[in-house]
């Protein structure tokens, strides 16, 4: 599960570990180079996740843009008075700017569900601070796709924060870490962005009295990026099948380590 750490440590004292094969895309719970090191095939789950995943950034994106926890609270609160021009007044979000971190398979999913809302989608990829800083000036709405690496760890904090508009609003279905917690939760409370949505924290879970929790405009929901029920089958069976094929010694459908000619572990 991508809860279990699988670092050299432990790889060093699984001494008959065969095959490992992860029950997410992410392999950032594993150290790859250390197994690769140690001849052991690491399996993952793309694609098939990629579609639930896209919609659950969408929809994080919709429900920050309007409001709507807010707003549902304040009908079960009795606050639904009357009709009022300017109660609940979100962000428009047809022809608005999204900027997507991280242009992979994910990315490219929730810019496809974007050109129905007559959106302008901008990218960084890689290292390309240029661009990195153009969408967080330009962007209305700034979705993260890109993995965990060191190279991302914190990538918006304060100083990202600081490019962005007053207006923004940052979506978070890709890993925790790479959102500075204490950063945002500041820009959240002085209005230097509009929101943030997040399907995953540091750590997971989030306790519920965790300082962030207590940041206007937010919304957290519990790591349930790829949580649909034909998504979740089809994750499975892809793991089962990795984990089949590495522990027959044959390449797996997705396996994120090349090993060479022979796949045959230690
Ligand atoms: P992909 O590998 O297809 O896409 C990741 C993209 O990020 C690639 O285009 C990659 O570029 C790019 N990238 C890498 N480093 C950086 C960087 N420093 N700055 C900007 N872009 C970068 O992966 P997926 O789209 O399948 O998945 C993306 C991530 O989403 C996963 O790693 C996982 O952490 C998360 N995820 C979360 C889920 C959830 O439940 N919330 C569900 C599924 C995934 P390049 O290829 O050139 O390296
Ligand atoms: C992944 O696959 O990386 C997710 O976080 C869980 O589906």
């Amino acid at each position: 599960m991508l809860t279990d750490k699988v670092d050299a440590s432990l790889l060093q004292r699984c001494t008959r570990l065969r095959a490992i094969s992860n029950y997410a895309v992410g392999l950032d719970n594993i150290d790859v180079e250390a197994a690769t090191r140690r001849r052991i095939p690491v399996g993952h789950t793309p694609e098939v996740l990629t579609e639930a995943t896209a919609d659950l950034a969408f929809a994080l994106l919709l429900a920050a843009a309007r409001k709507l926890p807010e707003a549902i609270r304040a009908v079960h609160d009795g606050d639904w008075l009357t009709w009022e021009p300017a109660a609940h007044l979100g962000a428009g979000v047809q022809g608005a700017t999204l900027g997507i971190i991280g242009l992979g398979r994910i990315g490219r999913a929730v810019a496809r569900r974007a050109e129905g809302f007559e959106m302008t989608v901008i990218h960084a990829g890689p290292g390309d601070r240029p661009a990195l800083a153009e969408l967080l000036r330009h962007s209305d709405f700034v979705s993260l796709h890109c993995p965990l690496t060191p190279a991302t760890h914190h990538l918006i904090d304060d100083r990202a924060l600081a490019q962005m508009r007053p207006t923004a609003i940052v979506i978070n279905t890709a890993r925790g870490p790479i959102v500075d917690h204490d950063a945002i939760r500041r820009a959240l409370i002085d209005g230097r962005i509009a929101g943030a949505a997040l399907d995953v924290t540091e750590p997971e879970p989030l306790p519920a009295d965790d300082p962030l929790l207590s940041a206007p405009n937010l919304i957290v929901v519990p790591h349930i990026g790829s949580a649909t029920r034909p998504t979740r089958e089809r994750m499975t069976e892809l793991a089962v099948a990795n984990l089949l094929a590495g522990l027959e010694g044959r390449p797996m459908p997705h396996q994120a380590n090349l090993l060479g000619p022979s796949q045959s572990g230690p």
